[in-house]
């Protein structure tokens, strides 16, 4: 993939315009989908698409400058136009359903899944509203752009103005038919769960794991994995992911995070009971039990037979 155009939309963002060298069809990516970007030290950063779903022939990405940044730093520093990037095709951890009236909660660069969402729900004619959390309005990116969508509005928490978002109050006013869509720092979407009730439907993107005290792992005892596919079966030992002994066994599994957020390694658990422990599920589908990341999560049971 090359980088057809790189344009600094806040002080601190930049956005990424990536095209295939030969002109190719990309592969399609739903509102809320994202990709993995290889850096060329190996490391893998996902990055969700905010550019127009419908257009397939490009990906865009906004990179957020952070000190330190392995993956900003990269964006921030070397990258040029015409330069060539290997990524992942796009995965979709956040999906959006059309509904005649849906949430947004972002935090600063948070919006960029939630983009594509508002621009679809707006396309179809839907109610939308916009709480986007951010430092300044200057630091807000696609911030005009939002503005500009119809059928809904956008209500901008500055910090610098003093307004902050009231998330109980937010959360407490909005009818449980009403789906929420929230993304941005540990803080905020921590803040938006906990002011969730149960019956309301609230989706959210991590791109870190999630750390809230319900998720601390409950063991780290050995257990067994009886590959069905490949018909190998290796015992996990405590301190080793299963992704690792598998590896280590010579067994295939894609992987890209190894921290429990990209979804890339989710496999469907065929017997056995698993004790998830990353941030892609939500709370139905880990009561379900019927697929886990490999990475981070583990076994309740003592042996569990997967699909791969
Ligand atoms: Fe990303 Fe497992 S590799 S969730």
């Amino acid at each position: 993939m090359r980088v057809h155009r790189l344009e600094q939309i806040t002080p601190q963002v930049r956005l990424i315009e990536l095209r295939d060298p030969d002109g190719g069809m990309l592969p399609p990516a739903e509102p809320g989908a994202h990709i993995d970007l290889h850096l060329p030290d190996g490391a893998v950063r996902s990055y969700s698409l905010c550019g127009d779903p419908a257009d397939r022939h490009a990906y865009h990405i906004a990179v957020l400058k952070v000190p330190g940044g392995r993956g900003s730093g990269f964006v921030h520093g070397d990258l040029e136009p015409g330069s060539d990037l290997t990524i992942s095709p796009p995965r979709n951890n956040f999906r959006f359903d059309d509904a005649p009236r849906s949430l947004f909660i972002a935090g600063g660069i948070g919006i960029t899944p939630l983009l594509p969402m508002i621009r679809r729900a707006a396309e179809r004619g839907a109610d939308w509203v916009l709480h986007y959390c951010v430092r300044s309005a200057s630091a807000a990116p696609f911030l005009d752009d939002l503005r500009a969508l119809p059928h809904g509005r956008v209500e901008l928490h500055a910090a610098d103005e003093g307004r902050r978002l009231a998330v109980d109050a937010l959360l407490a006013s909005t009818p449980a038919d009403v789906p929420i869509y929230c993304c941005g720092p540990q803080r905020l979407m921590e803040a938006v769960a906990a002011a969730a009730d149960p019956a309301q439907d609230v989706r959210f993107e991590w791109f870190a794991p999630r750390t809230e005290p319900a998720r601390e792992p409950a063991s780290d005892d050995s257990f067994e994995v009886v590959c069905a596919r490949s018909g190998v079966t290796v015992t996990v030992p405590a301190g080793t992911s299963i992704l690792d002994a598998l590896y280590a066994a010579g067994v295939e599994a894609d992987s890209s995070c190894e921290q429990g957020i990209c979804g890339t390694c989710e496999t469907t658990v065929l017997e056995g009971e698993p004790e998830h422990r990353d941030s892609v599920l939500s709370d139905t589908e880990r009561a379900a039990g019927k697929t886990m990341m490999l990475c981070v999560s583990r076994a309740r049971s003592a042996r569990l037979v997967l699909d791969i």
